[in-house]
């Protein structure tokens, strides 16, 4: 049965915690779906750890549908989320309803995710009067790094304190049916979670929040660029990785790769005629010295 955003939020009822993870392709959609997660996020964290840019920033609508295809196509029962990328919604709430439809439509993810705070709220009511289920995303919203001067940690004042509080309600108010909160001191985290009925999805937020959400690449010890404090590994898939490689390159060097095994073999009556004479083959040995 497919995951909905009705089970995310019975999950919040009952109190259950709730597991995101993020993936931006179809076999890694594959392996996060038959692994049990809740819901998969296609992050436009892709911009970062796919396509190696520094930020999120240059991530375009085309590249979200493209990557959001084939995670939908990995994983058909799970509830996918697509991040709406930087400048593809801000300008107005038409143009992020033009541009979420377009998402929607052209990669079949059943939500949407958006940074930012109360002044978003316009923005999120008129998607989700017209049914598309959005996600909020406030604290450390990636796609504002210049404005915030780094990637820093959110709500440590408590006039920050008092505006995420603020912006969570606001989100609430508008209809989104869940909220990241990212870089958000746990206490803080908490406190939101406890006042929202809508789940809140933490990541660096400590365990108060109803959910968790990490980066595919940040748990299985895949991106050695920097190693954020929120995540835990639990691979080091980047070493075996590295190891594996190697090992296939001394492998093919030495002639041990491949062998007879690897590859599909003539009937004896054909291969009589291609076997090797004098270190060449038979076949390509010129008319006269193979007749
Ligand atoms: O882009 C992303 O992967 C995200 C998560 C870190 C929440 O927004």
């Amino acid at each position: 049965m497919k995951t909905t955003i009705r089970h995310i939020q019975k999950k919040k009822e009952r109190r259950e915690p709730i597991v995101m993870l993020t993936a931006y392709d179809y076999t890694s959609a594959r392996l996060a779906a038959d692994a049990g997660v809740d819901m998969i996020l296609v992050g436009d964290s892709l911009g970062m750890v796919i396509q190696g840019y520094e930020t999120t920033l240059p991530v375009t609508l085309e590249e979200m549908i493209y990557h959001t295809r084939a995670v939908v196509r990995g994983a058909p029962e799970t509830l996918v989320i697509a991040d709406m990328p930087f400048m593809t919604y801000q300008i107005s709430p038409e143009q992020a309803l033009a541009n979420a439809g377009r998402l929607m439509q052209e990669s079949g993810a059943q939500a949407v995710k958006l940074e930012g705070g109360a002044h978003m709220a316009s923005t999120v009511a008129r998607l989700v009067e017209v049914g598309i289920p959005v996600m909020a995303h406030i604290g450390l919203t990636p796609q504002s790094v210049n404005q915030l001067g780094g990637w820093r940690a959110q709500g440590r004042t408590a006039q920050e304190a008092e505006r995420l509080i603020e912006d969570a309600l606001a989100l609430e108010q508008a209809g989104a049916f869940a909220v990241v909160l990212e870089l958000v001191p746990a206490e803080l985290a908490a406190h939101i979670s406890a006042q929202l009925s809508i789940p809140t999805i933490g990541i660096g937020a400590g365990p108060g929040c109803d959910g968790q959400v990490q980066v595919w690449h940040d748990i299985l010890g895949l991106f050695d660029d920097f190693q954020p404090r929120h995540a835990r590994r639990y691979a080091e898939l980047g070493s075996l990785i590295r190891q594996a490689v190697a090992r296939y390159c001394a492998d093919v060097r030495s002639h041990r790769f491949p062998t007879d095994e690897h590859a599909p073999h003539l009937s004896e009556e054909l291969s009589s005629l291609y076997a090797p004479r004098n270190g060449r083959n038979a076949r390509t040995l010129p008319q006269a010295e193979a007749a």
